[in-house]
């Protein structure tokens, strides 16, 4: 017996990387063995900051479908699908929108924030501002129990709790409460020891085979002060160790590469071997099967399909449940 229901999305924003893997990807697998889980892309959220810039949204739409997939994602298992594919969505957030008060969005701390510092695009949108309540609907047209996502995704689940409330007692309790469940983001650094992200050019893909990977890693920033092979290092500010804490087991971290690296024992590029050793075993695969996923005409496109009407069946009866709810 499943434990209840899991929904997580995310916005098609281009190829995924290790910041993914280990942030969202790597969590919602474990997830999909023990819940009945729903996972999709978000391309109408991607459109309310990039709506002037929407040219590659099918394209990305595809590229991390195969992410997923490739990273052990399992139809077999989980629900995919497209929001843009479910106009049942945008019905509820219509409903939810006339009961969610305009002070609760505009005190949103992400809002905020985005207002203030995105300055290559405008977002004073009616769409922007919607953002949450499209959110909501996305949570509560599933009676989602969990929702796994990042500390910055907690306000938009904090709000989806308050609209569903509001409608339960405004109408009739028909919304079940969702409950975010925090991913532990572990510090994943770029190439450049910056955090990982596409804008910075430092990533590295899931796409990546291995060949591509230990071009990347070789050159990767270590520790700054680490100047000559005889310079002794600190693991404790080098971006290349905190890649290790993910992929080296403890025992060799603390055996070999920390003492190693302390006493100068063992160069830069000794270290990024041992990393490499066990990196190329886990993105290896992965980078394999999306080849042979990407080869298979029409396999993601069929996965999608058989998803998005399993998710419909639900969503349309939460939605007719709202309707009758309210009355009409
Ligand atoms: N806002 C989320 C993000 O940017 C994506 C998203 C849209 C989402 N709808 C969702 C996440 C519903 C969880 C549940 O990452
Ligand atoms: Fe970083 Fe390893 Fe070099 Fe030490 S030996 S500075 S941990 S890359």
């Amino acid at each position: 017996m499943r434990k209840g229901r899991v929904l997580s999305g995310m916005r098609p924003t281009g190829r995924l990387h290790l910041g993914h893997l280990y942030g969202a990807l790597e969590n919602w697998r474990r997830l999909q063995d023990a819940y009945e889980c729903y996972f999709f892309v978000a391309d109408w959220h991607a459109l309310t900051s990039d709506y002037a810039d929407a040219g590659h949204l099918r394209e990305y739409m595809h590229e991390i479908v195969l992410d997923w997939l490739s990273a052990g994602i399992d139809p077999e298992k989980a629900v995919l699908f497209i929001q843009s594919r479910l106009p049942e969505h945008a019905e509820l957030y219509l409903l939810l929108s006339m009961i969610t008060p305009l002070p609760w969005l505009e005190r949103n701390p992400t809002y905020k924030e985005q207002l203030r510092e995105v300055t290559t695009k405008d977002l004073s949108t009616f769409g922007f501002l919607g953002y949450p309540v499209l959110q909501a609907a996305d949570i509560l047209i599933y009676q989602a129990n969990f929702v796994p996502v990042g500390v910055d995704q907690l306000p938009h689940v904090e709000l989806t709790r308050e609209i569903a409330r509001r409608f339960n007692h405004l109408y009739t309790p028909i919304f079940t409460i969702p409950e975010a469940l925090l991913t532990e983001f572990p510090k994943i650094p770029g190439t450049d020891g910056r955090k990982m992200s596409k804008s910075y050019n430092n990533c590295i893909y899931l796409s990546d085979p291995p060949a591509v990977v230990e071009e990347k890693i070789k050159p990767m920033v270590t520790d700054p002060a680490r100047v000559r092979r005889t310079d002794p290092g600190n693991p404790d500010v080098c971006p290349v160790y905190d890649l290790h804490k993910i992929f080296t087991p403890a025992e060799e971290r603390q055996g070999y590469v920390v003492p190693g690296c302390r006493t100068a024992a063992i160069g830069c590029l000794d270290c990024k071997g041992v990393l490499l050793k066990h990196m190329l075993p886990v993105l290896g695969p992965i980078a394999e099967r999306r080849m042979t996923l990407a080869g298979q005409a029409g396999r993601v496109e069929e996965i999608l399909a058989e998803g998005t009407e399993r998710a419909r069946k639900v969503a349309r009866e939460t939605l007719t449940a709202a309707k009758q709810a309210i009355g009409i």
